[in-house]
């Protein structure tokens, strides 16, 4: 009896720690945005080696008495594996010393690094996203009101549209993860594109994708298409490179490929139908080349990787509350991309997180 109520009592502790570990997932977030915010996985970086705290904080230029801060700022990204202890024996006769070293995970939060994720890090912690999941009870009521219009009381684009300052941390988000994707697509995955002369980037942002793509196929035409408070200030902007304003329920030019990267999560089933019968209408037969390519995330149930299937479940939460799309399983793309009139279709799961699809006419 007394082991049966020791095994209930640990798995009640156990159900608590769970609890608590999950109340408590923000505040991590939070504390990582404020170390990016003060640099810190820079300055660790430009040390080179392990650098201690007093070491730390002097770098940082903040008086030493706020020193235990930074210490506790840093225990609990040591804890979360953002950061790493090392012992430092450099004089054996002092006492031994800590410094703290970057980890993977904080190497991709360096500025100057060319796979720097801390703008995405920046814009989902910003308020502007934080607060309307305040709002999230509003999509299980009557209204058709979705949380980013309950709490901004706009889409989330014609938020973009009229808030410059949000506009440049949303797009610098995007800009980031192409980078970080595109660096793998045109390293892995080149012969996706190869024999293709034209490229169009439905919803392309600012052109971080179309630039890979033109720097690895110098020869390939490339076009980026967006609404107008994205590209409009950027014509000319890129020799290669062409930007056009429009609207992607309304047509959409012509081209051999037509990439749609993180678009189709945003819309719901019937809207993603409509987007991908314009692309059919703007390919050529998939004898001459025409094909869509579509990067996005395809969640993989039960594939046991708990990490990234817990992003892909959060990701499918964060557009129920800003947008009405979603994430989906195989089945439900190819439930889609048959709907919209398109033959066949083949996955490469390449990405981590993210795979891509190539949809065939
Ligand atoms: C989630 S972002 C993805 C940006 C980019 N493809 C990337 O992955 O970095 C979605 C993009 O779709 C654009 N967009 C939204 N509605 C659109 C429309 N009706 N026509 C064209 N682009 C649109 C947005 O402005 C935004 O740049």
């Amino acid at each position: 009896m007394e082991i049966i109520n020791g095994d209930a009592t640990k798995e009640l502790l156990e159900a608590q720690a769970h609890v608590w570990n999950y109340t408590f997932n923000y505040i991590t977030s939070m504390s990582l945005k404020c170390a990016v915010q003060l640099g810190i996985p820079d300055i660790i970086y430009n040390h080179v080696k392990p650098i201690t705290l007093p070491e730390l904080v002097k770098a940082l230029s903040i008086p030493q008495t706020r020193s235990p801060y930074v210490y506790r700022l840093m225990r609990v990204l040591v804890h979360s594996g953002f950061f790493a202890i090392k012992k430092i024996h450099e004089h054996l006769e002092e006492e031994e010393e800590e410094g703290y070293m970057l980890t993977p995970s904080s190497r991709l939060l360096l500025k100057n690094n060319e796979t720097n994720l801390s703008p995405f890090l920046l814009m989902i912690t910003d308020p502007v996203v934080v607060t309307p999941f305040h709002f999230m009870s509003t999509l299980f009521q009557e209204s058709e009101t979705i949380p980013i219009e309950a709490a901004h009381g706009m889409s989330l684009w014609n938020y973009c549209a009229h808030h410059p300052e949000f506009n440049k941390i949303f797009n610098d988000a995007m800009a980031c993860d192409s980078k970080f994707v595109m660096s793998h697509v045109v390293k892995d995955c080149k012969s996706i594109f190869e024999g293709c002369q034209s490229l169009l980037d439905v919803g392309g942002g600012t052109g971080t994708v179309a630039r890979a793509i033109s720097e690895a196929f110098p020869s390939m035409r490339c076009t980026v298409f967006d609404l107008p408070h994205v590209v409009s200030n950027l014509k000319g902007s890129c020799e290669n490179i062409e930007f056009v304003a429009g609207d992607m329920f309304e047509s959409i030019p012509s081209a051999d490929i037509i990439l749609l990267k993180w678009i189709l999560h945003d819309w719901s089933d019937e809207e993603c139908v409509k987007i991908l019968k314009k692309c059919s209408e703007a390919i050529p037969s998939k004898d001459k080349g025409g094909k869509v390519i579509i990067i996005d995330i395809v969640i993989q149930e039960d594939n046991g990787k708990y990490e990234s299937t817990e992003s892909q479940l959060c990701f499918d939460i964060l557009m129920m509350v800003f947008l009405t799309g979603k994430e989906r399983t195989e089945t439900e793309w190819k439930k889609l991309i048959l709907e919209a009139g398109f033959t066949n279709y083949k996955i490469t799961h390449a990405l981590g997180l993210r795979s891509i699809i190539e949809v065939f006419p």
